[in-house]
């Protein structure tokens, strides 16, 4: 395994628009370098140059015809740039990677939204990450109608944010299968839940699978 030849540890934090991720990485990023880790926050996609040009695209409503090919391919082309300027040498420095967002993304919005089915996924995860792979992925588990809405009432919608609500059902579901299939890699947390709570059992989860340093005194 990859996570043999480096000393860091990579989270990623996923769930479908409106699951709270945001506010959520924002404070586990404060609560880990409080507890004496060399954290680099980055999020998907974007993180590089590159990325967050491309990411303008990937999300700019006034690019409706994008085929999922595309939208795959982009997707990936941003991850390549972000694995070899960002992710691979904090890992290898020993950082802990936090990102908001990585491959499970693209298994779930562009293999199961779009239909692009997993197996071509899986070739580009393999492709371009070779055996690299979250230690942990926190998954913020929400129903699609209640973080649509909470998305849309935000104001302006992105790109993928003008999809229909069975697109997001999809992408939910391919989430809540990827965890069921590998339930020491990912934690399931009920982003119904107030914002502390939801926190709180973030960190739980974090403590029963990985080891924190203690905090600064
Ligand atoms: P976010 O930063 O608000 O989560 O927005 C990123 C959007 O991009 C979100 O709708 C999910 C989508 N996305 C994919 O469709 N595939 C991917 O691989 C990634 C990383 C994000």
């Amino acid at each position: 395994m990859e996570r043999a030849r480096h000393s860091g540890r990579f989270l990623v934090l996923e769930g479908i628009e409106g699951s709270g991720k945001t506010t959520q990485i924002e404070r586990l990023d404060a609560t880990l370098r409080g507890a004496g880790q060399r954290i680099r926050l980055t999020r998907e996609p974007g993180g590089t140059a590159l990325g967050e040009r491309l990411r303008g695209l990937l999300l700019d409503p006034d690019l409706p015809g994008m085929c999922p090919e595309s939208e795959l391919l982009l997707m990936f082309a941003a991850r390549a740039q972000h694995l070899q300027e960002v992710i691979r040498p904090a890992l290898q420095s020993g950082e802990w990677v936090l990102s908001d967002r990585f491959t499970d993304a693209s298994f779930a919005y562009q293999g199961a939204g779009r239909g692009l089915g997993a197996a071509r996924v899986a070739q580009l995860e393999s492709w371009l990450q070779g055996d690299l792979r979250p230690d942990l992925v926190i998954l913020l588990d929400i129903e699609a109608e209640i973080g649509l809405g909470r998305a849309v009432q935000r104001g302006r919608r992105d790109r993928i944010e003008h999809e229909a609500l069975d697109f997001f059902e999809r992408a939910r579901a391919a989430y809540l299968e990827r965890a069921a299939q590998a339930p020491d890699r990912y934690l399931v947390v009920d982003a119904n839940a107030d914002p502390d709570c939801v926190a709180e059992r973030i960190l739980e989860g974090l403590r029963e699978r990985l080891p924190l340093a203690a905090p600064r005194g």
